[in-house]
This record gives structure tokens, sequence and C-alpha cells, in this order.
């Protein structure tokens, strides 16, 4: 059983996406053990609770400087001491400890085809305003192990979604939304915790056969 922690800063769609595929036996072999938001009106928190996961808070604002948050949000993360760490929209930096303790096992969903819109400044609604302004005509999101770069690890899977002629900002994130992230993450949780992925060379592999 994967025991999986999901961390999240806001409305927890990709977060719903999860349990639902979990419960629907879309992902199989997973539980999420406790559901961490940095930002104490997220929804998300919500949509944990009703589920009966706990939910906590860990908001770099609680604490006197980063190196205190960095250094609790690791310790906690270790005394949760989940197989996998799931990014599902969480706006707060992973600290270069916790990616070394939980290396490779740590997965963030971008909403864009990396290595297009990401990086620093890449967060949120402001990807697809990026991609609006840049008349980009394609669109996506990836999933992707994380390490000490932004955006930068091993891409485990992406989906293209189109762009088109009217969109606002909103309305590209919610296509982008329904026909990738909220497939892909949940895939991507399934083949991990049915060991159909592993890295070689830096690059996620799929293990033959699966
Ligand atoms: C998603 O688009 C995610 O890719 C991005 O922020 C959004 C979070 O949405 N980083 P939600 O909280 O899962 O609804």
């Amino acid at each position: 059983m994967l025991r999986i922690v999901v961390c999240v800063s806001g409305g927890g769609t990709n977060l719903q996406a999860i349990l639902d595929a979990i419960d629907g036996g879309k992902i199989t072999n997973t539980e999420v053990i406790a559901v961490i938001s940095n930002n104490p009106g997220a929804k998300a928190l919500d949509r944990a609770k009703a589920h009966g996961i706990p939910g906590m808070l860990m908001s770099p604002k609680s604490y006197s400087d980063r190196e205190a948050f960095n250094s609790a949000f690791t310790e906690e993360m270790c005394r949760l001491a989940p197989d996998l760490v799931v990014l599902a929209g969480f706006l707060v930096r992973i600290p270069e400890e916790m990616v070394a303790k939980f290396s490779n096992r740590i997965v963030n969903i971008h909403p864009s085809l990396i290595p297009s819109f990401c990086g620093v400044g890449y967060y949120g609604l402001k990807v697809h305003e990026k991609v609006l302004e840049r008349g980009a005509k394609v669109t996506g999101a990836t999933v992707h192990f994380v390490n000490e770069g932004m955006d930068e690890g091993p891409i485990i899977a992406q989906k293209a979604v189109e762009v088109l002629e009217d969109d606002t900002p909103e309305v590209l994130q919610r296509r982008v939304m329904e026909l990738a992230e909220w497939i892909l993450l949940p895939q991507a949780i399934d083949d991990i915790a049915n060991n159909r992925l592993f890295i070689e060379d830096g690059r996620v592999k799929r293990s033959s056969g699966a």
C-alpha cells in the first residue's frame, strides 16, 4: 500500500480527483494519510475533512523565518513518513532538506508543458495568463518528480490541451484541469503505486510489461 501525503494551497480539485480515483478504483494500492495546507482557508482542507483524512496547516507565516519553517515542515513530513508526497497545487517551495530526504518520492503537477511556462513566477493563474500573452496555440499539464530545481525534475507524464481564440486565463485553467491535470495526476500515482515507473539516467521510464 502506497501511503501518500497531499500538499495543497487552494481549491483542491486535484486532491478531489485523487480521492475520487481511489474511491472509484482507478488508483489502487494507495491511501491518503494526510493533507497539508499552507493556507488555513483552503477548500482542499474541507475536502480532506469530508473524506475523514487528517488535514494540517503548515504555513511559512507561522514561523520566524524560512529556515525555521523548512525544518518544521521537513520534520513533520519525516514524522508522517509517507511513501510519496504529492504536490497538488501547493504554492510553497519544497525545502532542499526535504527533497534530499524524499529523493524521487515527491511529485508535482504543473499546469503547462514543461519546459515551457514554468520556473520562478509561473504558478496558478499566472501560467495561463502568460500562455495567452504569448499567443501559444497549445498548452497542457506535466507531472514530474521534484528535485532541487524549480519545475526541473524528471518528467513522468504530459498531456497537451488546445488554446482557443477567446480563452480567458480562467477558462483556459479550467480546460487544462479537466482535460489534463485531473487525469494525469491520478494516473501517475497509480503507476507509482503499482511499480510501473523507474528512473534511469535522470529520465522516467516505464517497466516493460506494464
Ligand atoms: C492547478 O492548476 C495546479 O496545477 C496549479 O494550481 C492549481 C491548483 O488547483 N499549480 P487545485 O487546488 O487542485 O484546485
